[in-house]
């Protein structure tokens, strides 16, 4: 019976995916107890919990003899109503539940009967279990929505969508970068991070964010109720159309790009399909090049679009080949002012290393994101080691 409640513990870190977050748990449930009990009782509950935590099976036998049944049914009373209160999030609950369940079995060994706390205990932690898949699963739709590279589920104000009936937004970066170029939006219009702009519908409805272009003339807006689907839409089926770029409607996406001030020519476009990377997203620089798009580079009037035309070579120090950055195909798109400074310093000597990267620094900022992913190597290990390139800037790295 030790099993059974150990499979649940097992369970429940393997969930929560660390040890250590078991650990901290413990401590927390210790410090939780030390503040609620009696010395008597917590002395049995830590020394319980010890016992438990370790496999000490012999000296759990001898702790559980020794103690009341009474006490010890008070003491999983306790256990089981503080479990369930309210302010406990998903791991501590589960966590003291188990407990809960381990001191029953326990006293169901030692003492005797005690077959309905069994069973409102079980009850209870299959609930919170079926909860947390439930949790987990509404977390992976979410995410399955962002599968396409730039396309970003926006639920910030979740419990005023649910209330109005709406879904979640999806912002498909992707079918905007057809007509605009990132300079539109980054930073005239939008901060290019996820967390700094507090998109609302107050705002955009005030003709701010969204609002700057989706304002019922130059695009569909926000106010009109047959529109409402068009960005709230995660979830829904409707969706699948910003998942592939088959799906894509030329016809119209050319009509869009004639109104803004944009181009798309379908006739350019190589043997008539939207050129994709082996991973099955856009290749926007072989679009580029074929003439097929020319995005605006900014609403503004007057806006100056400033190039750098260099490259800047980082030296590999492993075995793969050297990285080329190209200053120019970057800042044809995006402004400096989003790469400096935040990104990098206006130099050559940021600290810009592979597993920063792969935490969304540097090149990372975007290139996963937004950006041809890091699983495609050799897009960005484009120079063969240590060849060199005539009239390239060398990235020197920190000083040591
Ligand atoms: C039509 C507007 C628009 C265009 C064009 C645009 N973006 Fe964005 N971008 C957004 C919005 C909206 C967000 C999300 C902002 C938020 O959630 O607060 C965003 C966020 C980002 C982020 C933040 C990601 C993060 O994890 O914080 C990056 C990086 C980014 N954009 C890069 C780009 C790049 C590169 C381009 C051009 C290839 C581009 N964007 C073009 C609207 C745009
Ligand atoms: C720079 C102008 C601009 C900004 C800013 C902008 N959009 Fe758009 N958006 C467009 C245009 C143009 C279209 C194409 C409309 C059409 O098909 O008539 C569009 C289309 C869309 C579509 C439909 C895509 C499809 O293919 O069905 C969605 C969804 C969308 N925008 C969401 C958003 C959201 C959400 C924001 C703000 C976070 C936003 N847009 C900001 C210009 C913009
Ligand atoms: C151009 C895209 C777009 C259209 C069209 C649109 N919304 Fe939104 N809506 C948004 C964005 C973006 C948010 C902010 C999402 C978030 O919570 O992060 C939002 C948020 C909301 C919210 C949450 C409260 C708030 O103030 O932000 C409600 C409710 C809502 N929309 C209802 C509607 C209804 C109803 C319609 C149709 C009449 C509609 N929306 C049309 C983009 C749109
Ligand atoms: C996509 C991001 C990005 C954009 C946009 C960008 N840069 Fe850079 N910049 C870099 C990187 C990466 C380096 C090299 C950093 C290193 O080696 O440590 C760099 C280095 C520099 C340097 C020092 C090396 C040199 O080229 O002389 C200057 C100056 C600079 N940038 C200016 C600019 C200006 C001006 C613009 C706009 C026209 C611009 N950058 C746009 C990423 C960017
Ligand atoms: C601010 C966003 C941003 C940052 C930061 C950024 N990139 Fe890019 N990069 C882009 C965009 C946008 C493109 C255009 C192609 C695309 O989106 O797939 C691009 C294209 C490229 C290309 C293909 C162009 C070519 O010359 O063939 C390479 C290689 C590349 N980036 C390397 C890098 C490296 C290396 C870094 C870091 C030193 C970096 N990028 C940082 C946004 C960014
Ligand atoms: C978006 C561009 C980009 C992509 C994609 C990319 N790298 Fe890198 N990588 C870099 C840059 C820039 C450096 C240079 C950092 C430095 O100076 O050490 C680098 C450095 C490295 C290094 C040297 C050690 C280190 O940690 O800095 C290794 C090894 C490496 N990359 C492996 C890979 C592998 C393997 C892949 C594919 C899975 C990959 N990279 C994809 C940009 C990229």
């Amino acid at each position: 019976m030790y099993r059974t409640s150990n499979n649940v513990l097992m369970n429940h870190l393997f969930l929560n995916g660390s040890k250590k977050h078991g650990v901290t748990t413990l401590l927390l449930i210790l410090l939780v107890f030390s503040d609620l009990c009696g010395a008597g009782e917590k002395d049995f509950r830590k020394q319980f919990i010890t016992n438990y935590k370790t496999f000490q099976f012999g000296a759990q036998e001898k702790l559980v003899k020794g103690t009341s049944a009474r006490h010890m049914q008070a003491e999983i009373r306790t256990l089981v109503d503080e479990a369930m209160t309210t302010n406990k999030d998903y791991t501590d609950r589960l966590y003291m539940l188990d407990v809960a369940n381990a001191m029953a079995s326990a006293y169901q060994h030692w003492h005797g009967d005690i077959k309905a706390l069994t069973k409102e205990i079980e009850k209870l932690i299959k609930a919170e279990l079926k909860q947390e898949e439930i949790r987990v699963a509404k977390l992976m739709r979410w995410k399955k929505e962002e599968r396409f590279l730039g396309n970003f589920v926006m639920k910030d104000h979740m419990a005023e969508m649910e209330q109005a009936g709406v879904a979640p937004v999806i912002y498909p970066h992707w079918v905007h970068r057809i007509w605009f170029e990132c300079k539109v939006c980054h930073q005239d219009i939008f901060a290019m991070n996820r967390w700094r702009n507090k998109v609302s519908h107050q705002k955009i409805e005030s003709g701010k964010q969204c609002g700057v272009c989706h304002d019922g003339k130059m695009v569909f807006g926000v106010k009109d109720k047959g529109q409402c689907t068009k960005c709230h839409i995660a979830g829904k089926p409707e969706a699948e159309k910003l998942h592939h770029t088959d799906k894509i409607d030329h016809a119209r996406i050319k009509q869009v790009a004639e109104r803004v001030g944009a181009e798309w020519n379908i006739e350019n476009l190589p043997e008539g399909k939207v050129p994709v990377d082996k991973f099955g997203f856009i290749n926007w620089l072989n679009l580029k090049e074929n003439g097929v798009f020319k995005p605006i580079h900014s609403l503004r009037e007057g806006f100056a679009h400033e190039v750098r035309d260099n490259k800047i070579l980082f030296k590999s120090k492993g075995k793969i080949d050297d990285v080329i950055f190209d200053h120019k195909v970057h800042s044809n798109w995006i402004n400096c002012s989003s790469c400096h400074p935040e990104i990098f310093r206006e130099t050559t000597t940021n600290d810009v290393k592979m597993i920063r990267m792969s935490k969304g620094k540097f090149c990372g900022y975007c290139h996963g994101k937004v950006s041809f992913t890091f699983a495609d190597c050799k897009r960005c290990h484009n120079q063969k080691k240590g060849a060199g390139k005539a009239g390239v800037i060398i990235h020197q790295g920190a000083a040591q």
